[in-house]
C-alpha cells in the first residue's frame, strides 16, 4: 500500500521493506507473483505450487472444516492443523476419565484413530475462471437486480452443468473483487477425517487468551488428523473398511532450521479481509464501530473474569465463551492501535488522492473519479445503522445468554397456536434437550449481571423506531431500567427447577407461560426490529455499496495497470509470501523473530489456568533431551514472518524456498492486526509454531515416534541462492 505513495513521489522502491502485501490466487501466481518471489528467494517452479496437470503442492492443503486449513504431512494421509482448529473434536472425545483436552491424547495405532460426526476436509481440484460465461448478457449499465438475476441463473446453470459432468467432485462458483470476477472451484470432499493426536492444553492453549495475538508468543498450537478414502482412494463417508488416503502429494517437513530474512509462504484459506475500503470507512472502524463493540465485551469480559478467577466450575464452564467473546475484542483493539501506528488513514488519503488525479488525467477514468467521495458518503450514511444493528448483535444476540435461548421456543408457541399435538410433543422433547445442553454451561447469575450491565447500552443506541416493550423499557430512568431487567430474569420460566418436566408433560400450557413471559416478548420484539428494520435498512446500503465498490476496485485497477491487485480474501485457497522477519513494534521496543524453551519456561506459573505445564515438559527442558529439534542447545517454538494472513489462514502451512514445511501458522501479532484493512510490512507479522516444536511435542513428548516415521523429514536448510536481502534489487513496478 506505502508503493503507490512513494511512487507517487517518484521513489524507486527498494524491497528492502522484504514483504509483499496480498493473498495471491495460487492459479495467478506464475503471471503476477513468480518473478518477485524468485528474486525473495523461492527456488521452486510456479507449477510446483499450483497445477492441474501434474501433482503439486495445493494438493496437499486442506480445507479443514472450512474454517481453518490443514496440510497433509504423510502419504498415508496425516493431517496436521491448529489445537484450536481441532479442539471441538478433542472435547468431543473426552470424558472425565479420558480428559484429551487436559491430557493430550495419542492414538497409539490406526485402529486407535477416533472417528468425527460433521468433520470434513476438502482439497481443491481446480480453480477455473469463469467470469465471461457468469455475466453473459450482463451490461454494466443495467439495473443492479436484473444484473443480479442474470449472473444468479447463469451461475446455476454452470452449476448444474459441472455437477452433472462430475458427480464425484463438489463444485463451488466464487465472486472476486466484489462481483468483478468469478471462479468455479472444483474439490473432492472427505468425511472421514479422524483425530490422530493431540497435545495436553498446557502446551496446545500454553498462554490462552492472556497470549493470544501476542508476540512473543510459546504455544504448541497443533492437532493432528488422518483423512479416510474408500477402496479406490475416493472420498467416503466413515467407513471401517476405509484406508488413510493417499494424497497426489504431501509436504516434507524441513527441521534443518530457519533464519531472519529466510523466504517463507503460507499456502490456505483466508476467511475475509477488507482491503479496498475508503479511508473514511476506516475511520469508521477505528473509531466509532470496534470502540462500540470493544465497550459491550468489556463488561461482559469483566463480569465472566471476575467469576472465573474464583470459581474453578464457571471457569471450566465459561473457558470456551471467553476465548470466543474474548478473540474479537481483542483483535479490534489492536486494529485500533495499529491504524494509529502506521498512519494508516493519512496514507490512505494519499491513495484516494492519488487515485483521483489519475481518474482526471485518464479520458476512460473520469468518470470514475467521483467514486471514493461516493462511497463515503454511503458508507457514513450507513454508519449509524450500523452501529445500531450491532448493538442487538452484541448485546441480544451475543452478549445475554438467555435472550437468544428464549428465541428458540418462537416454534413451540407457533406449533401450540395451530394445536398440532404430535409436532408440538416432538418440539418439545427438541427444546427439552436444547435446555439441558444450554445448562450445561451457564451460570444464571453471571447473565444477569451481563444483562443489566450491557442491556442500557443497547437501549441508548437504538435511535429506530422500535416496538412497545422496549421503547417503554427506554423512557425509564437508568436503575428502574435496571431493577426491570434483573426482574426479567426472576421471572423467566425456563431456570425453574420443573421447568423441563413440565414442557415435556405439558407443552401447550408452557407454550402458553412462554407466550406471556417478559423476557421472551422483550427478546423477540428486539429481534424482530433487527431483522426487520436494522438488517433492511443494512441490506439497502449493502446493495449501493457494493455496486460502487465493484466500480472501484475495476477502476483502481485500470487506473494502476502494472500494480498487480489481490482480492479480498473469501475463503478460497491463496498464497501469501514474505520472509522471517523480527520488527520494531514502537520506539525502543524490538522483537525477535524467534522464541525457545527458555521463553516457555520463562512464563510458567504453576496451577494458572493459562501457564501451567506438564512436568514431563519441565523435565524434558532440564535434561535439553530435544533429540534432533534442538539447535544449539535450545529448542526453537514459535517465530514470525511478514506473510499477509487472516482468520481462516489458522492451521496453514508455513513453506520455505523449497516449498518444505517449516512452520504452522496460527495467529498475528497484535501490534499488525489490522492487515485486515491495511497491511504494512513494517509491523504485520504472522505467528507460527515451528515445525520443529511440533516433532519434539510429537516425538520426545507425547512418545509418537511412529507417527513422525511416516513423515519425510529433511535436515538441512535450502541454500540461499539469493544474498540474504535483496535490497539492491530495485523494485521495478510502477503505474
Ligand atoms: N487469535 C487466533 C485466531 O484468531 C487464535 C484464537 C484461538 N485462541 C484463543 N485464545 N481465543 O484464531
Ligand atoms: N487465529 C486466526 C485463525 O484462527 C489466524 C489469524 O487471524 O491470523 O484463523
Amino acid at each position: 500500500m506505502k508503493r503507490v505513495l512513494f511512487l507517487a513521489l517518484g521513489l524507486l522502491v527498494s524491497l528492502s521493506i522484504s514483504a509483499k502485501e496480498g493473498m495471491w490466487l495460487p492459479h495467478l501466481i506464475a503471471q503476477l507473483n513468480y518473478s518477485e518471489m524468485q528474486r525473495m528467494g523461492l527456488q521452486i517452479s510456479a507449477e510446483e505450487i499450483y497445477s492441474v496437470n501434474q501433482s503439486s503442492l495445493k494438493d496437499a492443503i486442506v480445507h479443514f472444516n472450512g474454517g481453518c486449513t490443514g496440510e497433509l504431512i504423510s502419504d498415508k494421509g496425516l493431517l496436521l492443523t491448529n489445537h484450536h482448529c481441532g479442539l471441538g473434536q478433542i472435547q468431543s472425545h473426552s470424558t472425565d476419565e479420558n480428559n484429551y483436552v487436559v491430557d493430550g491424547f495419542w492414538a497409539q495405532s490406526m485402529a486407535e484413530e477416533l472417528p468425527n460426526q460433521n468433520l470434513y476436509a476438502a482439497i481443491i481440484q481446480e480453480i477455473r475462471d469463469v467470469t465471461n460465461d457468469v455475466l453473459m448478457g450482463t451490461t454494466a449499465e443495467m439495473p443492479a437486480e436484473k444484473r443480479d438475476s442474470i449472473i444468479r441463473s447463469n451461475g446455476g446453470m454452470l452449476l448444474a452443468k459441472m455437477r452433472e459432468a462430475y458427480p464425484e467432485l463438489d463444485f463451488e462458483l466464487k465472486d472476486f473483487f466484489y462481483g468483478n470476477q468469478y471462479l468455479l472451484i472444483s474439490k473432492k470432499i472427505f468425511n472421514d477425517v479422524r483425530l490422530v493426536g493431540a497435545p495436553p492444553k498446557s502446551i496446545g492453549k500454553y498462554g490462552a487468551d492472556t497470549d493470544n495475538w501476542m508476540w512473543p508468543r510459546h504455544t504448541g498450537d497443533f492437532s493432528l488428523f488422518r483423512v479416510y478414502a474408500n477402496a479406490d482412494n475416493k472420498p467416503a463417508d466413515y467407513s471401517a473398511e476405509n484406508q488413510p488416503y493417499q494424497p497426489a502429494k504431501h509436504l516434507k517437513i524441513n527441521i534443518g532450521g530457519i533464519e531472519e530474512g529466510d523466504f517463507t509462504m503460507v499456502y490456505g484459506f483466508p476467511g475475509s479481509t477488507q482491503q479496498y475500503l475508503p479511508s473514511a470507512e476506516v475511520a469508521n472502524i477505528v473509531n466509532d464501530i470496534n470502540p462500540f463493540r470493544i465497550s459491550v465485551r468489556d463488561r461482559i469480559l469483566a463480569i465472566w473474569d471476575n467469576k472465573m478467577r474464583r470459581d474453578s466450575s464457571t471457569q471450566l464452564s465459561y473457558v470456551s465463551k471467553f476465548a470466543r467473546v474474548s478473540n474479537s475484542w481483542k483483535r479490534w483493539k489492536g486494529e485500533i492501535l495499529g491504524v494509529e501506528r502506521t498512519n494508516a488513514l493519512e496514507v490512505l488519503k494519499a491513495e484516494e488522492k492519488l487515485f483521483v488525479q489519475t481518474c482526471k488525467a485518464i479520458p476512460e477514468l473520469q468518470k470514475d473519479q467521483n467514486l471514493v467521495s461516493e462511497l463515503t458518503d454511503l458508507y457514513n450514511k450507513r454508519k449509524p445503522i450500523a452501529l445500531e444493528r450491532y448493538a442487538y448483535i452484541e448485546v441480544g444476540y451475543l452478549g445475554i445468554e438467555a435472550f437468544r435461548h428464549v428465541l428458540g421456543y418462537s416454534k413451540l408457541l407457533e406449533l401450540a397456536e395451530a394445536e398440532d399435538e404430535a409436532a408440538l410433543k416432538e418440539e418439545a422433547e427438541r427444546l427439552a434437550k436444547r435446555l439441558k445442553g444450554f445448562k450445561a454451561d451457564y451460570d444464571f447469575d453471571l447473565d444477569w449481571r451481563v444483562a443489566v450491565n450491557i442491556l442500557p447500552i443497547y437501549l441508548e443506541m437504538i435511535k429506530t423506531e422500535v416496538g412497545e416493550e422496549v421503547s417503554e423499557l427506554q423512557a425509564l430512568k437508568h436503575e428502574k431500567q435496571i431493577k426491570e431487567i434483573r426482574e426479567l430474569f426472576d421471572e423467566a420460566p425456563y431456570f425453574e427447577e420443573d421447568f423441563i418436566e413440565d414442557l415435556l408433560d405439558d407443552p401447550e400450557r408452557m407454550a402458553k407461560k412462554i407466550a406471556d413471559d417478559d423476557m421472551y416478548e422483550l427478546s423477540l420484539e428486539m429481534y424482530t426490529h433487527f431483522l426487520t428494520v436494522l438488517n433492511a435498512r443494512y441490506r439497502d446500503y449493502n446493495l449501493e455499496i457494493d455496486a460502487l465498490q465493484a466500480r472501484y476496485v475495476n477502476a483502481l485497477q485500470r487506473a494502476f495497470p502494472k500494480k498487480p491487485f489481490y482480492p479480498d480474501a473469501n475463503s478460497t485457497l491463496r498464497v501469501a509470501y514474505g520472509r522471517v522477519a523480527s520488527y520494531q513494534a514502537r520506539d525502543a521496543v524490538k522483537y525477535e523473530s524467534q522464541t525457545y524453551l527458555e521463553g516457555v519456561m520463562e512464563k510458567y506459573v504453576p496451577g494458572d489456568y493459562e501457564f501451567d505445564l506438564p512436568q514431563k515438559l519441565i523435565d524434558l527442558y532440564e535434561r535439553k533431551d530435544y533429540g534432533p529439534y534442538g539447535q544449539d542447545g535450545k529448542l526453537p517454538v514459535c517465530f514470525v514472518a511478514t506473510n499477509h494472513t487472516t482468520g481462516g489462514n489458522s492451521g496453514s502451512p508455513v513453506l520455505n524456498a523449497k516449498g518444505e514445511l517449516i512452520g504452522l501458522n496460527f495467529d498475528r501479532a497484535w501490534d499488525g492486526v489490522m492487515s485486515d484493512m491495511y497491511f504494512d510490512p513494517s509491523i504485520c507479522r504472522n505467528v507460527m509454531v515451528d515445525l520443529r516444536y511440533v516433532l519434539f511435542i510429537i516425538d520426545k513428548f507425547g512418545g509418537a515416534s511412529y507417527l513422525v516415521d511416516e513423515m519425510d523429514l529433511v535436515t538441512t536448510r535450502p541454500d540461499s541462492i539469493m544474498e540474504k536481502s535483496d535490497a539492491q534489487v530495485p523494485e521495478t513496478i510502477g503505474m
